[in-house]
């Protein structure tokens, strides 16, 4: 099976087996076939956090579970209940059209909904955790239904316990079916975010509904990100550096422009898309392999991209990052 129409990066690459899942009973049925049931798998949402570099020998299962609804309505909350197939920005955009608010800030990210709590995606100041209820998942080794909630998943910044492989991971171990999602009543917007400051100051507007903001969120995103539909990417490819206060001053010194948020915790997280930028990279290529000109944390595919070409680009950028300000960029998408 032609992989290229499952990534968006457009990546060539192929699958010795792919199997397409809408139902938790086909996951079963996988899990119970003789051949299938044993061998190594790899669950592919939208492809849109993905770079493939090599064909996929592990059995594919395709999510394209379906399905949105209101699951419960309680004094505190609204409990959506959404198909792990479900592009993401359709649920969005779904749930602010009934007048459940609160997924606004989450407007236009790639994807499916399953695919949501693999990385915990995040944008203008709500990540996914902020917003889970619990995830359904079904064992690939027993075929067995559970809900996890949201405590148990082990959250971190473009971080969880789906994403992890090690020990106690579940990265190719379970399927997510289902995701449940937990809006707060009463809605509070979250403005905290630059961009979103800029909108508010921009139209006068100083107390946006839930509408609004998600339109806001998709004109911010339409006019720096690249449209995967039109030119192939995976968003931000390196993850923001989290560094220590010390560290932090230590790189001011190098050059005091540098783009930084203190965390909570008294960490801080530098602007990785700044560190490569100030480096020159914006639309330099390596092979069909580009960075993008109006972000430089994104990596494009000019057309005819290959998987080696975006890992040699990316790797080029995080030595001349490691050169310059002593910091290691680490990837976000899944490199296969
Ligand atoms: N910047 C530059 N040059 C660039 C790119 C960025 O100077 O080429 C500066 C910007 O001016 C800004 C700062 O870097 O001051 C941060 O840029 P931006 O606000 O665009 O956000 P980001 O840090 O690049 C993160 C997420 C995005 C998310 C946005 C909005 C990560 C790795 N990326 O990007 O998530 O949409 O914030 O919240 O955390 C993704 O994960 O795929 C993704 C797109």
């Amino acid at each position: 099976v032609n992989l290229k129409p499952y990534n968006t990066f457009g990546l060539p690459a192929t699958a010795r087996r792919l199997v397409r899942i809408r139902s938790e009973a086909d996951v079963r049925r996988v899990v119970d076939h003789p051949e299938l049931g044993l061998a190594p798998k790899f669950v592919l949402g939208g492809g849109s956090n993905l770079v493939l570099t090599k064909d996929v020998e592990a059995v594919v299962l395709k999510i394209e579970i379906p399905g949105i609804r209101l699951l419960e309505e309680r004094r505190d909350a609204w409990i959506l209940e959404v198909g792990a197939g479900v592009p993401w920005h359709e649920a969005v955009a779904w749930s602010i059209a009934q007048g459940y608010p609160g997924l606004e800030n989450l407007a236009l990210i790639p994807g499916t909904t399953g695919a949501a709590p693999v990385q915990n995606i995040g944008a203008y100041g709500i990540e996914l955790k902020d917003r889970l209820d619990s995830v359904e998942v079904v064992d690939l080794i027993t075929g067995r239904k559970a809900v996890l909630p949201a405590e148990v998943c082990a959250f971190g910044y473009r971080d969880s316990v789906f994403k992890q492989t090690g020990f106690g991971g579940l990265a190719g171990k379970s399927v997510i079916t289902k995701v449940r999602l937990r809006l707060p009543k009463p809605w509070q917007p979250s403005l905290g975010y630059l961009d979103l400051e800029r909108k508010m100051a921009e139209t006068g507007i100083t107390a946006p509904d839930a509408k609004q903001i998600f339109d806001w969120v998709c004109a911010i995103r339409r006019a720096k990100l690249p449209d995967p539909a039109v030119i192939g990417n995976a968003g931000s490819f390196f993850k923001n550096p989290v560094v220590t206060e010390e560290q932090c001053r230590d790189i001011i010194g190098r050059d005091p422009h540098i783009v930084h948020y203190p965390m909570p915790d008294g960490t801080v997280k530098l602007a990785a898309g700044w560190l490569i930028d100030a480096c020159g990279w914006k639309g330099k290529t390596v092979g069909g392999a580009a960075v993008y000109e109006k972000q430089a944390l994104v990596l494009v595919n000019k057309g005819e991209a290959r998987g080696a070409e975006v890992v040699t680009l990316a790797r080029a950028i995080q030595e001349s990052v490691y050169g310059r300000f002593g910091i290691r960029l680490e990837p976000e998408p899944v490199v296969i």
